[in-house]
């Protein structure tokens, strides 16, 4: 045993201190130096293989070098948890210079919007607002509003059907049947809500929504249905806009019509919004046939009524000249957010 091989050792220990990066790394350095079968601890249990007159300067030696590992150690680790807490501190360094962020108010969706605003004007005019119910059997949508299994009515409604005789409804109309089923004349009901249709280009989406009415009272005649719709599109569109009744056909109606308004955006001039003809249809409408009055238990005989179904998204289009209706689910914000 030398001096020299006193050097060597802490040489190498220096080194591998300095090299260690974390306190795991450190204290494996020690272990391998000064712990019980460390290096640095063998040179002392080599001491008694010296000579006598030897062993006080290698001790000497030898106990240096261990204080300076030692040391050396010491200060390695409080360079790593400086480090350490350095490069914590710059990871959540918090700028606070930079102005907070302000956290923006919801509102509501042009659509709802527009199916609120329905339901106020038929409120006001002492209508009952009903829900209904977005998965049907085929019995509501279809057969008791007088569309039995083989007519060409079904092929209008692109229907998604679930295979236990359940689907989603293509109109608002099967919850006139509900509404009838529970409750007796007179009946003044209004049902905004989702239909569902297998259908989606420019004008169509696969969800869209509805908002059916329906008038049951002695003596309702074609006039109170004009003079009601006269009405919610004075009110609806604040604008005496002109309306046109074209006659049309539902299976659940007799006489069945289809009603225009005025194009809102050319005043009926003829322009892009309303192809060219002046006008807009906003609803289908008619006298509730006396086959959907019978099957859901009201006498013909003794009542009359009126129905209609509009669509929600196409009044919000035509109220605030949006021309795409898939803008309305696409839930972009800077589209939405003009409707605050
Ligand atoms: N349910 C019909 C449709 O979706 C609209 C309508 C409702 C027509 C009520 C007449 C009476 O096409």
């Amino acid at each position: 045993m030398s001096a020299m091989n006193v050097d060597e050792v802490l040489g190498e220990a220096e080194a591998a201190v300095q090299g260690a990066s974390d306190d795991a790394g450190l204290e494996q350095v020690r272990v391998r130096y000064l712990g019980r079968k460390g290096e640095v601890t063998a040179l002392l249990k080599g001491l008694g293989r010296l000579a006598p007159e030897e062993r006080p300067q290698a001790g000497a030696a030898i106990n240096a070098a261990k204080r300076r590992l030692t040391a050396l150690i010491a200060e390695r680790k409080d360079e790593i948890a400086a480090a350490e807490l350095t490069a914590a501190l710059a990871e959540d360094a918090v700028d606070v210079t930079l102005p907070g962020r302000r956290s923006g108010s919801g509102g509501l969706h042009p659509v709802t919007q527009t199916l609120a605003r329905v339901e106020d004007i038929f409120t006001g005019a002492g209508y009952d607002v009903v829900a209904g119910l977005e998965v049907e059997d085929d019995y509501h949508n279809f057969e008791a509003l007088n569309i039995p299994p083989y007519h060409p009515a079904r092929s209008m409604h692109d229907t998604f059907y679930f295979g236990d005789g359940t689907l989603l409804r293509t109109h608002t109309s099967p919850a006139q049947v509900h509404v009838m089923e529970r409750q007796a004349p007179p009946i003044r009901v209004i049902c905004p809500g989702r239909v569902y249709r297998r259908e989606s280009d420019l004008s169509h989406t696969p969800m869209f929504h509805q908002i059916e009415g329906l008038v049951i009272d002695r003596d309702i005649s074609f006039a109170h249905l004009k003079g009601t719709v006269t009405e919610f599109t004075r009110q609806f569109f604040e604008r005496d806009l002109e309306l046109r009744f074209r006659p049309s056909y539902f299976p659940f109606t007799e006489p069945s019509a289809e009603v225009d308004v005025q194009c809102v955006h050319c005043m009926g001039a003829g322009c892009r919004v309303c192809s060219h003809t002046g006008w807009l249809e906003i609803m289908g409408c008619g006298l509730v046939h006396p086959n959907a009055l019978k099957m859901s238990g009201i006498d013909p005989e003794a009542w009359s009524g009126f129905a209609f179904g509009m669509g929600g998204d196409r009044l919000t289009m035509l109220l605030h000249e949006v021309n795409d209706c898939r803008l309305f689910f696409e839930n972009d914000l800077r589209f939405l957010e003009q409707f605050r």
